[in-house]
């Protein structure tokens, strides 16, 4: 793929790749105050949720939960494939925490329950965090809350991180769930972007690698925020091929004409497939 529009735009980087270090995030205020009280339920050692629409950035807020909470006194399990019963769930469990295998559930249950607490001992929490959470087997679901139970449920240990689309919130909600829902003290919904939010995640993103002027017009920012509406990952896309396009121009803005022309070809070969 040419990226001989990073040199039309003198941009040191792609702007819009989802390598992104976790220092160099985009942290409006609302993503800040997010990434704050989740980072204070986790010294709390509470449990939450975290949901949103596809795209809209709930593992960027992972991973800048991951940069405020410091090594010594966390220990941080990242867990995505959740299409997993519930002994593969333990056992990933087993092996992220350097474990011994075992063979049973239940022995791979006490292996991180006890685990747990030997942490504990030395200060050092873990945090599970479950992405992809509403893809969870119900099996490992209805098991997950019993690991929140520490010395008859009286210490808190460890903290559970359900992050999940917003469906994720209703499954949880239904009566066989209510056991885990009601341990999940903190729950925390990524709302929809507004068009201010799409403007200044596209310049900061941009500065990041070197922008030093607006590179979209309003219109064409707009245009953007219709189309990509609340999801990240769709602006990413839309914005690049917008660069890319408007460089084979030899332009040096991105104007309205450009975003409609690859919404329309998006749509033509949409209604192609
Ligand atoms: N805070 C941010 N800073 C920089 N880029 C971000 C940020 N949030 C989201 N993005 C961009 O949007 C893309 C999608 O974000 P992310 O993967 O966090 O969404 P998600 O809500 O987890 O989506 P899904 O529900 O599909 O898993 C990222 O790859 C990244 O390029
Ligand atoms: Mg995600």
């Amino acid at each position: 793929m040419s990226l001989d529009y990073l040199s039309h735009f003198g941009l040191s980087a792609q702007p819009f790749c989802k390598d992104v270090d976790d220092t160099e995030l985009w942290m409006p205020p609302s993503k800040q105050s997010l990434v704050e009280e989740l980072t204070d339920a986790m010294h709390a050692r509470a449990s939450a949720l975290l949901t949103g629409e596809p795209g809209v950035g709930k593992t960027c807020v992972l991973r800048a939960l991951r940069h405020a909470l410091t090594p010594a006194n966390f220990r941080l399990v990242y867990c995505q494939n959740t299409t997993v019963g519930r002994r593969d769930f333990y056992r990933f469990l087993c092996l992220a925490l350097g474990l011994q295998k075992a063979q049973t559930a239940g022995d791979l249950f006490l292996a991180v329950s006890t685990h747990v607490e030997d942490l504990a001992k030395e200060r050092v929490y873990p945090v599970f965090l479950v992405d992809e959470a509403h893809l969870l087997h119900q099996d490992p679901l209805d098991h997950l809350h019993i690991l929140l139970n520490y010395q008859w449920d009286s210490k808190p240990l460890l903290s559970i991180v359900l992050i999940g689309l917003p469906e994720l919130e209703d499954r949880l909600r239904l009566r066989r769930n209510r056991s885990l829902y009601s341990r999940l003290h903190h729950r925390f919904a990524i709302g929809n972007l507004v068009p201010d939010d799409t403007s200044d995640y596209i310049r900061s993103r941009l500065a990041r690698v070197g922008a030093t002027k607006d590179l979209f017009s309003a219109d064409a920012l707009s245009i953007l925020h219709e189309a990509a509406g609340s999801s990240l990952r769709d602006t990413d896309r839309i914005a690049t091929a917008a660069l890319r396009t408007a460089a084979r121009r030899k332009k040096k803005i991105v104007e309205r004409d450009v975003l409609t022309r690859i919404l329309q070809s998006e749509s033509q070969s949409e209604d192609r497939a």
